[in-house]
This record gives C-alpha cells, structure tokens and sequence, in this order.
C-alpha cells in the first residue's frame, strides 16, 4: 500500500493535493459564493447566529483548532477560543446558551476529546465533529459534524488530516462569515484561491530536495524554535511538534513576539529558529524579530511568499513558497514544515511511521 513511498507519511504528506481536492469536492459553490457542508446544513442557519465557538481537540487537531479561532474571528466575527480536550474536561466550563463546540479529530476515538465532548453536552452545548474516520465514536457522539475525507492516514504523524482540519474550518468560517459580514466579494475571493489549494500545495512539495539539504545541514542541532505571528503562529507549533515526534529532537514553538520575553535567552551560536515569515499584516514585525535572533547568533530557516525579493537578507536558508489570501496561506506553510521533520527523521534513521512512545490513536487517558 506504500505505491512506491518509502513511508506512509511521505505517501500521506504528498497525497496532500488530491486529499485536499476530495476534501472540498462539492462543497464549494463559486458562483454563489457560498459553501455547502451537507453534515451541518440544518444548523447552519443557528450557527450563524452563535455567541461562541469552542474547539477542541488534542496535538495537531488542537493546533488546527487554534488556526479555527483566528479564523472565525477574522472572517465571521464570532468569539472563538480553542481549549485542549484534557483540560477541559476536567475544568468546570462556563457553557452559556448560544455557546457550541466544535470537535476536531482524526480518529474519532481520542479519549480526551471525547470526554470534552461529554462535558459540553452535559452543559446542554451542541457538539459538532470535525472528523476523518467514518463512523467513529466521536462522529457517533456529535449532534452533526464534517468528515475530513481525506483516507486512512497510517503515520502517526499526523499530515494530511491536519491540512483537511484546517480546510473544512476555513470552509465554515467562510460560510458563517457570508451570513454575517463577510462581503460577497470576498467570500468569492477567498473560495477561488481554495480551489487552487492543491496546486499550490503541488508546488510546495517540489521543496522536498532543497529542505533535505536544510535539514542534513542542521541535524546535529538538539534545540530548535518555530516562530511566528497571527496564522503562522499554529503553523510553527505544528512545525514544532513534527519535528519532536518523529526526529525526538528538542523544538519548540512561540508566537515571535514572545522571544524577548525570556526565550531569545536560548539563543546560542548556530542555534536553528525557523521563522514562518509570509506576507501578513505583521511581516514588517516579524521581519524585527528575525533581526533580533541573527543579532544573537541564531541560524534563521525563513519560510517567505515566492514574490517576496527582500527577505533574503534575514535568512540563513530560505525556503520560498507559492502565495495564497492570508487566510489560507497556513495550509500552503505547514508543507515545508512537515518535509523538514520528514527528513530530519530519515537522516537519523528513525522509524517515521512508527515513532517511539505513541500510538496512533490515543483511546486512554
Ligand atoms: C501529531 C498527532 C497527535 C494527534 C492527537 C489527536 O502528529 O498525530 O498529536 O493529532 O493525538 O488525535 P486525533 O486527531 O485522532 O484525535
């Protein structure tokens, strides 16, 4: 079932461009300007009128979750914040009427989030699934919900899922958004670069060689950072945690800002910081925060848009990648971040799809 990978994650991380096309088969509609989700079409007109959103979910699926929060601020206006599965069950949650929660996973079968679940149906919340495994428990329990589609994803590593995660949340915020504030004009705008998603992410995934040599040159590094600002904020924590998880090499991932608040202390001669750096309201800012970590002797791995010609000066290697609307360019960034750990792993001869200490689907505590 490899079909000539080597890994299933490196089948999983490639298979990105058709998963992503499955995954918004249908549910765009360009001429109207709207988006179809068939799991949530009897709610979306009361979701359009929701107080608060609360995601949820464990790992990668909360990392996708906190790119839904910004997103639905953004784009639909609704009060959103993403809380870990194993926290919030055990806290004592003030759900008010107009509040419901979203519940992200692969699986379907994550303790922790399915506990989360309970918690909030318990408190009289509806609960909606955003879930790749067909008839899962989670999708079993949720009053309605999304599949991801994107097929069996066999790594533990999670890549393909994350990126549909991120898909379908965009999709709702969009869709929210058009029964809120967002203008038609936009709304068009933005689902005509998702229909482009896959080719772009087609492009990105041409980096693979170039970051191989990126990785090969800072393997023997035990620490890393991934910084960011706004939506490339999650995408460096995910970035973060793919390397730990399958290279076991110590990273870390940090809003940019937050480096002068005690970590840019870490800093030591050749120490790696990966900057996701693409054109954002906040690049003049994090393009400062760059300066700060090569001033301190940081080796700086940029992430930059393709059109962006004076970045080069800040970036010790420099990965460029194809540009999309702000709000979509987290699906784009992800994919270079996925192809370092990929790497780095390899290199050190790991077993990529099977990383120590973890199991797939995580259905204790
Ligand atoms: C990371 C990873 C985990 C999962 C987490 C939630 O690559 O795979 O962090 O994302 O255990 O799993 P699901 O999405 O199955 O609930």
């Amino acid at each position: 079932a490899l079909e000539g990978y080597e890994h299933y994650m490196q089948k999983e991380i490639a298979e990105q461009v058709d998963a992503l096309s499955t995954c918004m088969n249908g549910r765009i509609d360009l001429a109207g300007s709207r988006v179809v989700l068939g799991g949530l079409s009897n709610y979306l007109r009361d979701l359009a009128r929701v107080k608060r959103i609360i995601l949820t979910g464990c790992g990668t699926a909360w990392h996708a979750g906190l790119i839904g929060e910004y997103l639905f601020e953004q784009l639909a206006r609704i009060p959103a914040e993403v809380e870990y599965a194993s926290e919030f069950r055990y806290r004592n949650p003030i759900i008010e009427d107009g509040t419901i929660v979203i519940a992200i996973s692969q699986s379907g079968e994550t303790a922790d989030t399915l506990a989360a679940i309970e918690q909030a149906k318990d408190r009289g919340a509806p609960v909606f699934g955003l879930v790749n495994v067909v008839g899962s428990t989670i999708a079993r329990t949720t009053d309605a919900g999304v599949y991801l589609r994107v097929g069996p994803e066999i790594g533990v590593a999670s890549t393909k899922a994350f990126t549909a995660q991120v898909t379908v949340l965009t999709m709702l915020a969009i869709e929210l958004g058009r029964r809120r504030h967002l203008s038609q004009s936009d709304a068009h705008g933005l689902l005509e670069d998702m229909l482009n998603l896959p080719e772009k992410i087609a492009k990105a995934l041409k980096l693979s060689e170039e970051i191989k040599r990126i990785a090969k040159a800072n393997i023997d590094q035990p620490n890393w950072l991934f910084l960011g600002r706004g939506l490339n904020y999650p995408v460096g924590l995910e970035g973060a945690l793919k390397l730990k998880e399958i290279s076991y090499i110590h990273a870390e991932g940090l809003p940019a800002a937050e480096m002068k608040h005690g970590p840019i202390a870490l800093i030591s001669e050749g120490m790696p910081a990966v900057f996701v750096a693409t054109q954002s309201s906040n690049y003049d800012k994090i393009i400062g925060n760059i300066e700060e970590v090569r001033a301190r002797g940081g080796r700086t791995i940029v992430i930059a848009s393709e059109g962006d010609e004076q970045i080069a000066d800040y970036a010790d290697h420099l990965i460029k990648v194809p540009e999309v609307r702000e709000p979509l360019q987290p699906v784009v960034n992800v994919i270079p971040l996925q192809l370092l750990a990929y790497h780095a792993a390899v290199l050190k001869d790991y077993d990529v799809d099977k990383p120590r200490n973890l199991a797939k689907s995580v259905t204790v505590e």
